[in-house]
Parts: structure tokens; sequence; C-alpha cells
């Protein structure tokens, strides 16, 4: 796995790219980036779900999740970077959905939320520029419910040799542009959700050749 980007470096490039983001993401995944959000959610969110969009970004998960959980659901928006903060309070209040919202800053790595406290964590290529994605991960455990279920969408490698050694030559040449690349990387957590002992319900691979994104669901156990 290729080293993170410097964690001030991260926050200002999203700070920066804000107002295009949905835009400029959407364009290099061919909108596979939406068909992961909404596969999640689908899996994942129920009526009346106490949600955390972790890394929200301009919460376009959160929205998608807050349809699904109608007006007895509520989310807490959770991201480092103002700029993209900024963006997501005014799509919430667009969506007229603000009352059940409340928007949150601070680092995935160290969530300022209690053990076992929302029904539903939600993270949408937010693990792929994390410092130690692991970790992120134990996070996103520790704040969910005894039995609540964690949805994750992470960029991967791609299956093909051939396709992966082209998706690491050109992940190289826009690793030297921040603005484009996000700090976003193949990474892979799966398997430590596993080791503190969650149920892994759904599973998907999607998205593009060169692009590939991995989306999971893992329940939480109950006990
Ligand atoms: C690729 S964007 C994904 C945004 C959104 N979830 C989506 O589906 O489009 C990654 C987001 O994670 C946030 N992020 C990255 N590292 C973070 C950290 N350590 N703590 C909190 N947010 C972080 C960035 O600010 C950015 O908004």
């Amino acid at each position: 796995m290729r080293n993170a980007m410097d964690r001030g470096a991260l926050r200002s490039v999203y700070d920066r790219v804000a107002n295009r983001y949905d835009f400029q993401h959407a364009f290099f995944t061919a909108g596979s980036d939406q068909r992961g959000r909404r596969m999640l959610v689908d899996k994942a969110v129920s009526l009346g779900n106490r949600i955390l969009d972790c890394g929200s970004g301009t919460g376009s998960t959160a929205l998608l999740a807050l349809e699904k959980a109608g007006p007895s659901g509520s989310a807490v928006l959770f991201d480092m970077s103002d700029g993209m903060l900024a963006v997501a309070k005014k799509r919430i209040a667009e969506a007229g959905v603000s009352n059940q919202v409340e928007f949150k800053s601070g680092d995935m790595l160290s969530l300022p939320f209690k053990d076992n406290c929302f029904d539903v964590v939600l993270s949408t290529y937010s693990m792929c520029p994390l410092y130690d994605p692991a970790a992120g991960a134990r996070e996103l455990y520790r704040v969910t419910k005894l039995g609540g279920l964690i949805g994750v969408a992470h960029s991967t490698d791609p299956k093909n040799p051939a396709m992966k050694w082209m998706a690491d030559g050109v992940e190289s040449l826009v690793w030297h542009i921040p603005s484009i690349s996000l700090g976003c990387r193949s990474v892979s957590v799966l398997p430590s959700l596993e080791q503190v002992g969650c149920e892994i319900i759904f599973t998907k691979n999607l998205g593009i050749p060169l692009w590939p994104f991995f989306v999971f669901v893992a329940k939480k156990p109950a006990t």
C-alpha cells in the first residue's frame, strides 16, 4: 500500500476541491461511486436508523441514507475538511432535512463519539486516504451499536494482473497531482473487522477496470 498523504496537506486539498468534488469524483469513476453509495445504503440502512457518515465529504451518502431512514432517522456527518462540510450543509439544507442532521469535524482515527452509539456507520471512499485504514475501521466498529451494521466502500486493486500493472502506473502519475488523486489509494480493511468478530453479510466489487471499488457490509456481534 502506498504511504498516505500528510494529513494537513490532505485537508487543504479537500478544502480546495470541495466545490467541484462531486463532479470530479463522478467523472473519474464514471458514476460508479454513486452506485457504490446506493448499494451500501440499500443493504445497510433501515427506517428510523441513527447513522454516522464518516468522512462524509459533501454528504452524498448521508442524503441517500436519510431518504431510506425516513423522517424518524437521523445522521451525523463527520469530516476533517471544513470546505467539504460547508458543501454538505448546503446540500442537506436544500434537501430540507437539516432538522435530522448534525455536522462534526475531526479525525476519523479518533472519533469523538461514545462506544456503541450508532445503528449504522457508513464510510464511502473515506478509508482510502487514511494514514492507518485498519485503525479507522476499528473506530467505525467501536462506535457501532452491538448488532449494528458497518458499510464501507473503498478503492481496491484490479484482479487482472495486466490491469493492476496499468493501474499502478496511473496511480504513480496521478499521485503527483494531489487535487486529482485526493490522496486516495487502494486499501484493505475487511480483515481488521473480521478479526474483531464481525460477520460479513454483503460484499461486491464494482467500478471501472482501472479504478475498481470494494463494497461490503459487516455486522457487529450482538453481544
Ligand atoms: C474521497 S472523499 C469521500 C467523501 C464522501 N464520503 C463520498 O462518498 O464522496 C474522502 C473524504 O474523507 C475525508 N477525510 C480524509 N481523511 C480524514 C480523516 N483522517 N478524518 C476525517 N475525515 C477525513 C476527506 O476530507 C474527504 O471529505
